[in-house]
């Protein structure tokens, strides 16, 4: 392996004083996959030297969900990203992370509060805490995120605005099985029933884009339209269908020609899935993304 892997802020810090140039980084808790991947590829095309984390944060999971059960494989996630061109791989425990008192955290407050906050209440917290703590060690030009966590994007982007954090944020489109259903490592929780199941989110998203394309704007009719196709899905339990302003979160709830954001959480055996898109669906890549989501 020619990837250099550090697993504490100290030699982190060592590592990122020998890079020189443009750093891109890349902020994951394992299990990699392909959507992982698209974010390091980008950072790879976007600068001179890559930086990656691997780190299952036990701050933004809450009790009862499943920190313990969180898949991980390190070895492969480490060859995967040597054999992505990865110069350095931050592998830190909680417990170098957290040292005993350690008691600061960052508040993103609006945000975090809708959508995945409502029933998650301090997930958003532990996350903006693990992200500004990874950034000010890893010190990247640019920082790359997932569309797939579009939520996590606004509460980031706004954390680094807030804040003045000396670092862009991109953002990039989600990969997709090719059923349509966004890669994840929970994924692997599905039974191949649910599995198949699965592909009803993306199909919902998708009549929902159509009907906005043949010129439907009013919320409530797009909503109507994923909802249905949810329905028809017997697996799937809808904790909600969303449509929000992409920068703001607010709800939308009148006709409106901006674009909006699209998001459900749907409950399909075990795990709860997330997606999303901005509407019209012809905004979903990497330009329009990193303009619209979450740029006040
Ligand atoms: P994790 O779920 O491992 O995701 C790491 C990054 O990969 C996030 O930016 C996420 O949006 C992106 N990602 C996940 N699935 C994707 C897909 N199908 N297509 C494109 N990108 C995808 O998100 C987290 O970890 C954590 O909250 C973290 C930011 C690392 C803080 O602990």
């Amino acid at each position: 392996m020619v990837v250099q892997i550090v697993e504490t802020p100290e030699a982190l810090r060592a590592a990122r004083k020998r890079l020189s140039g443009y750093v891109g980084a890349v902020n994951t808790m394992g299990a990699l996959h392909y959507g992982h991947l698209s974010l390091v590829s980008q950072a790879r095309d976007e600068n001179d030297a890559v930086v990656v984390s691997v780190f299952v944060n036990p701050t933004q999971f809450a009790p009862g969900e499943d920190f313990d059960n969180y898949p991980r494989s390190l070895e492969r996630d480490l060859e995967m990203l040597d054999r992505a061109g990865v110069d350095v791989v931050f592998t830190p425990t909680p417990g170098v992370m957290y040292l005993p008192h350690h008691q600061t955290s960052v508040i993103v407050d609006e945000v975090s509060q809708g959508l995945e906050g409502a029933s998650r209440p301090d997930h958003f917290r532990g996350v903006a805490t693990v992200v500004c703590k990874l950034l000010n060690l890893m010190q990247p030009t640019v920082v790359y995120f997932g569309q797939k966590d579009a939520q996590q994007v606004v509460v980031i982007r706004r954390m680094v605005r807030d804040l003045n954090m000396p670092v862009e944020v991109a953002v990039c489109p989600t990969v997709r099985e090719s059923d349509g259903l966004a890669m994840s490592s929970r994924n692997v929780y599905l039974q191949p029933d649910e599995r198949l199941a699965a592909a009803a989110l993306y199909r919902s998203m998708k009549a929902a884009a159509d009907r906005y394309d043949e010129g439907e704007r009013s919320p409530e009719a797009l909503r109507a339209t994923a909802l249905e196709v949810l329905a028809a899905e017997v697996k799937a339990r809808v904790e909600y269908v969303s449509l929000n302003h992409p920068n703001t979160l607010y709800g939308i709830h009148k006709p409106t020609d901006d674009p909006m954001l699209l998001t459900m959480a749907v409950k399909i055996g075990k795990p709860r899935l997330l997606d999303n898109c901005l509407l019209p669906y012809a905004l979903n890549n990497r330009e329009h993304l990193s303009e619209i989501l979450g740029v006040i």
